[in-house]
């Protein structure tokens, strides 16, 4: 499927030369050029998005040459492969269209000559109607009473995007409160349990596979409770289940009403367009829930139909591969100067890690260069307080992407202000920094003898020249949510056709769970424990404390 391995291209070995007669030089000497922020960012009216990618290690020649590896990889045209439905991930021999579940144009998407649209406006259609007699208090719990709580028990991508998404916009919900459990250890659902009113709770079990260990260990465990409280009777009115297995979902006692289908054409990690957002659309409404898809689908627009120069999920790759690949730095952060996407970076870390941590190529060669990056990130200005010593002055180079909006969704005092001061101040410190000579002055001013200064001034320097991305949008809403989300997820595509990976399979997280179930039936003693000595002494160790309380 992929053309040429690129790393032996001619316009590689460019960027490499590039790399090597350019690596020296500071963002100081960049900016000496007052147009460079024209040159180096998009400004995006329709979904009100600044994107400055100003402060990064690049000049237009080396941009032109990552835009020229960028048409020479085809990324547009696999681009189009994947909207149109063509198996993309061929390891699974799987359509891969997130991008169809968003597709507001509903223009006919076909796969193996089936057009897609109506079975997913079909899922569409019932979540509505769900959402809405659920928010209205016309679809009542077992004892006549309202729905107040909606527990999502799900893990992963059944987990990570509806929380994302529901922390986020928090703002906007009016229904039911909206809980996760995902954690297999007991503590997630039994402190989740703990809050809540069998009566007016609905247990929204959320599951591609409905296979998957935690998850439906939670949901029996729910649905344990539930039955201690309100009889078996009220399963019915108190259970749905979000899932490409309906065979599974019904020898789980869930009502084929309450379930909704999703395909798998939709990978776990770019599932909450699908079914799997129903706990959005509960808490938030449908429409916010159509807000989100609407905001997806005009990136996905954008993706398809902007030029390589001007395409805002391209560069981001670009600029994360120029880091990766030739910088070699092992890791990014993504810092929302927003406490509503305190998630956002953990979400990220499936989209991105579980996509791209791969290392055989489509010829199934093991690859002789970097791909994924290890992503991370807490919200500003937590982060401030705690790791960005690291990155303004460690010894390693970490590229930041900032995400910021200019209104709050509500003012409280200068807040917003204050926050956005950090979000601006930190950009220009990383780019800039401080020298020699400006540490000794301020020193200076602060009276400090010369002995002292000498002593002290190197700490007080920062290099600067540490790279950031800007994204300010105008505010936070489901649609600008949900065009963010769309712009990484396109991102990672990009970066899984530059490096020749499938960034859709996740045969990784395989082994461990094979192994889990082999040492489940040793710590219950129902078989030998074979390991290396010290797997086979930590569950010695394990097994002698838990000899004398009874496992249930
Ligand atoms: O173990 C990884 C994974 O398969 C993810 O890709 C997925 O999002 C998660 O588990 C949950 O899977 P499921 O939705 O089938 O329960």
């Amino acid at each position: 499927m992929y053309k040429e391995k690129l790393q032996d291209s001619q316009v590689w070995k460019e960027l490499l030369n590039h790399y090597q007669e350019n690596k020296g030089i500071h963002l100081r000497e960049m900016f000496e050029n007052s147009s460079r922020f024209n040159e180096f960012s998009i400004r995006d009216e329709s979904i009100g998005l600044t994107f400055d990618y100003s402060k990064n290690l690049i000049d237009s020649k080396g941009f032109g040459i990552l835009i020229e590896l960028a048409k020479i990889a085809g990324i547009k045209e696999y681009a189009q492969k994947m909207f149109s439905g063509e198996k993309i991930n061929w390891t699974e021999k799987r359509a891969v269209l997130h991008t169809a579940l968003r597709n507001r144009s509903n223009k006919p998407i076909f796969v193996d000559g089936q057009d897609v649209m109506p079975q997913i406006n079909a899922v569409l259609d019932k979540m509505k109607k769900f959402s809405s007699d659920l928010r209205s208090g016309k679809r009542l719990g077992a004892t006549g009473k309202k729905i107040t709580d909606i527990v999502n028990i799900g893990i992963g991508g059944s987990d990570l995007g509806p929380k994302m998404v529901c922390e986020a916009l928090k703002f906007y919900a009016d229904g039911p409160a909206a809980h996760f459990a995902s954690n297999i250890d007991g503590a997630d659902i039994y402190e989740t349990l703990k809050k809540l009113n069998a009566e007016t709770t609905l247990f929204i079990v959320a599951s591609k596979t409905f296979t998957t260990l935690e998850t439906i260990t939670n949901a029996l465990t729910a649905r344990k409770w539930l039955v201690e409280k309100l009889g078996e009777k009220a399963v019915i009115n108190h259970f749905a289940a979000l899932s490409t297995n309906t065979q599974k979902v019904k020898e789980f006692g869930i009502d084929e009403q309450n379930m909704f289908e999703f395909w798998d054409l939709v990978g776990g990690r770019y599932s909450l367009w699908s079914a799997i957002g129903l706990s959005i659309a509960c808490s938030l409404g449908f429409e916010k829930f159509k807000e989100l898809l609407e905001g997806a689908h005009y990136i996905d627009e954008h993706f398809l139909n902007t030029p390589y120069e001007k395409n805002i999920p391209i560069i981001m790759a670009l600029i994360g591969l120029w880091y990766n690949n030739f910088y070699k730095t092992s890791t990014y952060a993504v810092l929302p100067y927003s406490q509503y996407l305190h998630r956002f970076s953990a979400y990220l870390q499936q989209g991105d890690m579980e996509s791209n941590g791969k290392t055989i190529d489509i010829d199934g060669q093991r690859v002789d260069y970097e791909t994924g990056s290890i992503l991370w990130g807490e919200p500003g200005t937590n982060g401030q307080h705690s790791f960005y010593q690291l990155i303004h002055q460690g010894a390693k180079l970490v590229p930041c992407d900032f995400i910021g909006f200019i209104n709050p969704p509500e003012r409280i005092g200068d807040h917003h202000e204050k926050l956005m001061a950090n979000f601006f101040a930190q950009t220009e410190a990383l780019a800039f920094g401080l020298n020699r000579e400006q540490a000794v002055e301020n020193l200076k001013k602060s009276g400090m003898p010369d002995d002292e200064i000498k002593k002290l001034a190197p700490h007080k320097v920062f290099e600067g020249n540490r790279p950031t991305n800007s994204f300010l949008f105008n505010e936070l809403t489901p649609k600008t949510l949900g065009a963010l989300i769309a712009l990484y997820e396109h991102k990672i595509f990009a970066q899984g056709v530059l490096w020749r990976i499938n960034s859709f399979d996740q045969w990784g997280v395989e082994l461990g769970k094979v192994l889990a179930g082999v040492i489940l039936k040793e710590l219950k003693q129902e078989s030998n424990n074979p390991h290396d000595c010290s797997t086979k002494n930590l569950i010695e160790i394990f097994n002698k404390k838990t000899d004398s309380r009874k496992l249930r």
